[in-house]
């Protein structure tokens, strides 16, 4: 099944974003040993986060159900394909494992109360070999030793980043900030 998996993946992705897949597969494996998780279910979410990244807007919203973390949003290409991915990994792929699912479907926004899996496929997908930016040296170490620690750094930049360019901010990212220091006391 694994392997039928890798094929789907492969046929669905430019060559570039394939690689980039890898390269998250490979993070959040080693993250999902580093802070003792399942593997298994590590290689998974991180082989299909990006299972509709290639998906047209028509085809997202074929996909994505109606929810609330939508409204108003809904139109967000970036946020469609983590909600269309999760449905698409559901339905066409047969994957029931609710773990899974969410890490799939928060990847790019985020959520309040996010678990280990949910934390190492967002952080992973910031970091695996193939991201280039200032500091990502920075996140990728602290991510081997405080995953929460890794996500402020990253959802910090990609809060300024957002506020330069004058994008919309999900308000799911600020509750996964919040939450986040609650959760390191700060
Ligand atoms: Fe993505
Ligand atoms: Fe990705």
């Amino acid at each position: 099944m694994l392997n039928q998996l890798y094929d789907h993946i492969e046929k669905s992705l430019p060559p570039k974003r394939y690689q980039h897949t890898l390269g998250v597969i490979e993070v959040a494996v080693a993250l999902a040993k580093q802070y003792d998780i399942n593997e298994h279910s590590a290689e998974i979410a991180a082989l299909l986060h990006d299972v509709s990244k290639c998906m047209n807007l028509e085809e997202l919203h074929f996909y994505v159900e109606c929810d609330e973390t939508l409204k108003y949003y809904g139109d967000m290409g970036e946020l469609l394909h983590g909600f269309a991915g999760s449905v698409y990994a559901k339905k066409e792929l047969g994957i029931h494992d609710e773990d899974i699912l969410s890490a799939i479907k928060y990847h790019t926004i985020g959520r309040r109360g996010m678990t280990t899996l949910e934390k190492i496929i967002y952080i992973a997908d910031a970091v695996e070999p193939n991201r280039n930016y200032p500091n990502v040296d920075l996140i990728r170490e602290k991510a081997k030793t405080c995953i929460n620690d890794a996500i402020l750094l990253e959802v910090d930049r990609k809060l300024k980043h957002l506020l330069e360019i004058d994008a919309p901010i999900h308000p799911n990212t600020v509750d996964m900030r919040n939450c986040i220091l609650g959760e390191l006391g700060k």
